[in-house]
């Protein structure tokens, strides 16, 4: 289990626990957090699950695969080196204390 704040770009903070093998999408969602919408359901294929990473964890996670990589591409003002699709990252007790900002909007 990982404690994973959500910040809204309006600066609500949503600090939940998420159990291990869910994605960060998923935390959001079960959680009701506005901000990720996931259309696609965590198939990373439609990009509304796009968030950015605090510096301080962004290195930490699994690397972007290039389906990822080419998904991003169609997220609203994604950020290289902060971006991140939240359905393709699995939850572990090793992301305790991650900290995601949710972007202005989703597209
Ligand atoms: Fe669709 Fe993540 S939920 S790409």
């Amino acid at each position: 289990m990982a404690k994973i704040t959500y910040i809204e770009h309006n600066g609500t903070e949503h600090v939940v626990d998420v159990d291990n093998g869910l994605t960060v999408m998923e935390g959001a969602r079960d959680n009701n957090i506005p901000g990720i919408e996931a259309d696609c359901g965590g198939a990373c294929a439609c990009s509304t699950c796009h968030a950015y990473i605090a510096p301080e964890w962004f290195d930490k996670l699994d690397g972007i695969d290039a389906m990822e990589e080419d998904m991003l591409e169609f997220a609203w003002n994604p950020e290289p080196g902060r971006s991140r699709l939240t359905c393709q990252i699995r939850v572990t007790d090793a992301l305790d204390g991650l900290v995601v900002q949710l972007p202005e909007k989703q597209i």
